[in-house]
């Protein structure tokens, strides 16, 4: 089994896009449709993203001396992007819980999770990070490249998650070459398996912890027993089957040689550029995590 690495493309550059949705206009309570099910799926993602990317930033920054300029550079624009991500998720979260959710038990699984990441050597957290990123950047592939996700929600909500999708493919690559530069002396064997260890756990808990963050927010709505495990499974592995459209991707992770830009996927950063209420504004000077 082989399979060629190819690193970031020389030419990517990542533009953080200083964007803010639905502060003009309210949100409604099941803004996917009026689905049950897809809501609660897409707002335990949601959930995670204010601290989870706080987290990725940190991880990364952390190994960042010595990294060579040009991934110097992308680091800066990862933390960038990252850091609006967890502001607009933040205020969508608030209006969430605004219109009648509460999300303490899902926030709180969130920080229990990196809480036992963060007691581990800072490795460990960037290894978690790099596969978090993964997983990332092929829901975000999936959900532009398939406008059926999207479709049947709340236009100023879904512009946001087309937004963060387009971002995270664009700096799919950044925690993966960081992770590449700090493990540069490890044998190939050793780097293998901590990589593959780290995503079978993170890949794990990310199904388990969403599932069970999704079936909660079910429940508020008075969805519950067989009903909201059945509606849930089949939104998630069969229609539109979010799940079941990235295993492929998922498992090229394992491949020697693997890279998050084997796969150029920039025609889908083409597209939603030139889709409509896509403005890039670089240059905008935004507060960043610290
Ligand atoms: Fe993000
Ligand atoms: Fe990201």
């Amino acid at each position: 089994m082989t399979a060629t690495t190819l690193p970031t493309p020389a030419d990517l550059s990542i533009t953080p896009r200083d964007r803010r949705f639905g502060r003009e206009s309210a949100t409604p309570r099941l803004w996917h449709g009026g689905s049950v099910e897809a809501t609660a799926i897409y707002n335990a993602l949601s959930t995670t993203f204010p601290v989870g990317e706080a987290f990725f930033v940190e991880s990364v920054r952390a190994f960042r001396e010595g990294a060579p300029p040009k991934l110097a550079e992308e680091i800066k624009a990862f933390t960038t992007q990252e850091a609006i991500h967890s502001r607009e998720h933040d205020a969508f979260n608030k209006r969430a819980a605004g219109s009648g959710y509460d999300l303490s038990k899902l926030e709180a699984q969130v920080e229990k999770r990196l809480a036992i990441t963060r007691s581990r050597p800072p490795i460990v957290s960037l290894a978690a990070t790099m596969a978090l990123e993964h997983f990332t950047a092929i829901l975000a592939h999936q959900l532009l490249a398939n406008p059926r996700h999207l479709a049947a929600g709340d236009q100023e909500t879904a512009d946001l998650w087309r937004w963060h999708a387009a971002e995270e493919i664009e700096h799919k690559g950044v925690a993966y070459d960081t992770w590449l530069h700090a493990t540069r002396h490890w044998p190939r064997g050793k780097r293998w398996k901590v990589k593959a260890k780290v995503m079978l756990y993170v890949t794990r808990n990310f199904v388990v912890d969403r599932t069970a963050g999704a079936l909660e927010l079910m429940r508020q709505d008075g969805v519950t027993g067989f009903n909201a495990w059945a509606r849930l499974l089949w939104y998630l592995w069969v229609r539109p089957g979010m799940f079941r459209k990235i295993a492929g991707a998922w498992l090229k992770f394992f491949l020697p040689g693997f890279h998050p830009w084997n796969e150029d996927d920039r025609h889908l950063l083409r597209a939603y550029e030139a889709s409509a209420g896509a403005v890039p504004q670089p240059g905008r000077k935004v507060r960043r995590s610290a």
